[in-house]
């Protein structure tokens, strides 16, 4: 399970810098760089004895005390932000994480054995979601117990004992980790089969992202306990008893129920975040598990982003292969039912890890279950068909140049990660400075494949034009996107008279897009002479050369 220790140091090692449509790519890699360092810095204020009045190893999930007050621990948040620090520290990007992990470590251990009103830690007190920050029970009313909670913690945990069993510390993993994940493992497995609130707390059901996460738990406690030479038996069985269970979300919807509690269509990021935390790269496109490059997870990817087109006045005017603001579920009412950011960076996180799996299997697979997802991707006078889809072809170059540049979208090029983003003005909402933010983008901006300029989204197209021209006059290229200089004609790009009166120039346009332009007569003071109305209009191609042959008219 999980990344394997090469994979992941390449991964890190990458160095990120994206680009969004309205934005230069020099803002945006300035504002990547910076909130990248930024978001660990803001998330490491958030743990405790750095913030102030939270005991070491505490993660609190927002500094916010108002509406609304998150100045408390939960459970997983705190855990999805150690299984970001954890993956840092057993990569080594960060090595001076160590001592912080083992703090919150202990900090659990404690939290286990705190009385609740869940239970004990041998009734049901493993399943609380929420304590205070200074290590005692929560006690007011609330949407527990949250079996998500208990399989979060021992995954991160389970992470950082395979890398201490890496390399030689036996000891400290038999005798301290163990006994703490094996209270979280028993828990999982006596208790998966029974509903509880799911991660956003609001319903008691059952919930995809709730089983997905204790069918990794499972395996991950499985191979773990097998190294340490303990007995697994139980724990395997109930991992393929999951798994079947977790088949059970699905439908002919082509979508993932991920929770249909309280009368909600089951459309839900519960189903994205499940995917991408439950990622492994050595299980490739399997559908059994979700993975990200899925033929189901796509479908379902694809019809939870529809779902918030038409609710969020932000979404308006954005055309289907562009991307889209995302929110918890479209009939979320919380704070008015916004876009949160962790689920519209789950959405970019998805599609890059697909993207890798891609590169190491070397094709794309489309489906007749996929295929809605792939035909997304592509302009209306594009039609995809079902295949395999060797790296090297027309399709794929087009498909994953589609995706890169969809990822780029849905990067934030602005704003505090906040918990929400206004519906209608993109404005940050709710809990300022949330830690699980911080560590979404953390994780986003370092998956594989974060790749940097969009030269690999670009396709060839070669202008020619047949226009005389006198003494002095020159002929150039403008138009409405940014490598035609926006209409700009004072930055109009400049033709090749060698063939005259033929005039000539190629250029890299980004694929799939819909592009007008008109060819100008500059004179030598300036003066333009504009091609008469309408303007030219071309569809870009999602990779390759053409040519774009016109007569100055
Ligand atoms: C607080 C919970 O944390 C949030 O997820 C929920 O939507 C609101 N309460 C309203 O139930
Ligand atoms: C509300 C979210 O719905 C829940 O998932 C989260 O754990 C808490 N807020 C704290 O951030």
């Amino acid at each position: 399970m999980l990344l394997t220790e090469t994979l992941k140091a390449a991964w890190y090692a990458l160095n990120v810098a994206l680009a969004v449509s309205s934005v230069t790519i020099d803002d945006l890699d300035s504002f990547i760089s910076s909130q990248r360092s930024a978001s660990k810095e803001l998330l490491l204020a958030n743990i405790g004895p750095n913030f102030p009045g939270a005991a070491p190893g505490v993660v609190i999930a927002s500094p916010s005390t108002v509406n609304p007050n998150y100045l408390y621990t939960w459970i997983r948040d705190s855990s999805l932000v150690f299984q970001v620090l954890i993956d840092q520290y057993t990569s080594g990007v960060d090595k001076s994480l160590r001592p912080l992990i083992e703090q919150w470590i202990a900090t659990q251990s404690k939290l286990q054995h705190v009385s609740n009103p869940s239970g004990n830690i041998s009734t049901g007190g493993l399943g609380e979601p929420k304590f205070m920050i200074n290590v005692t029970a929560f006690t007011d009313s609330w949407g527990r117990p949250q079996n998500d909670c208990p399989a979060e913690r021992l995954s991160a945990i389970i992470t950082f004992a395979n890398y201490l069993l890496s390399t030689g510390n036996k000891t400290y993993v038999k005798e301290t980790l163990w006994p703490i994940v094996k209270l979280d493992l028993d828990y999982v497995a006596q208790r998966w089969n029974t509903t509880s609130f799911d991660l956003w707390e609001e319903v008691n059901s059952a919930s995809f992202f709730t089983t997905a996460y204790q069918h990794k738990a499972l395996r991950m406690g499985t191979s773990f306990g097998k190294a340490i030479g303990q007995n697994v038996d139980d724990w395997q069985t109930q991992a393929d008893n999951v798994l079947c269970f977790l088949q059970s979300f699905y439908t002919s919807t082509g979508y993932i129920l991920s929770n249909t509690g309280g009368g909600r269509s089951g459309l839900d990021a519960n189903s994205v975040l499940a995917s991408i935390h439950t990622w492994d790269p050595e299980a490739g496109c399997d559908s059994t598990t979700f993975q990200p490059c899925s033929d189901k997870s796509l479908s379902n990817l694809h019809a939870l982003v529809e779902s918030f087109r038409p609710i969020y006045a932000i979404n308006s005017g954005k055309a289907e292969n562009e991307a889209l603001a995302i929110g918890r579920y479209k009939e979320d009412v919380y704070f008015g039912g916004n876009p949160w950011y962790l689920t519209t960076l789950a959405v970019a996180e998805q599609l890059y890890y697909a993207l890798a799996s891609y590169s190491v299997q070397k094709k794309i697979a489309i489906t007749s279950i996929s295929l809605p997802f792939f035909q997304s991707l592509a302009p209306p006078n594009v039609t995809l068909t079902q295949g395999s889809f060797a790296s090297g072809s027309k399709v794929y170059s087009s498909i994953t140049a589609a995706m890169k540049r969809l990822c780029r979208w849905y990067t934030p090029s602005n704003g505090s990660l906040s918990e929400q983003y206004d519906k209608n003005s993109g404005t940050p909402l709710s809990a300022v400075d949330l830690t699980w933010s911080f560590a979404s983008f953390i994780t986003m901006i370092e998956s594989p494949f974060t790749v940097s300029r969009p030269s690999d989204a670009d396709c060839q197209v070669d202008f020619s034009v047949n226009a005389t021209t006198v003494f002095g006059q020159n002929v150039y290229i403008v138009g409405s996107i940014p490598a035609l200089a926006n209409w700009d004609t004072s930055k109009a790009l400049l033709m090749d008279s060698s063939k005259y009166p033929i005039w000539t120039l190629s250029l890299n346009l980004p694929i799939w897009t819909s592009i007008e332009f008109k060819h100008i007569r500059k004179d030598t003071d300036g003066t333009v002479e504009w091609e008469s109305d309408p303007n030219r209009l071309i569809q870009t191609p999602g990779s390759g050369t053409v040519n774009e042959d016109d007569v100055w008219r």
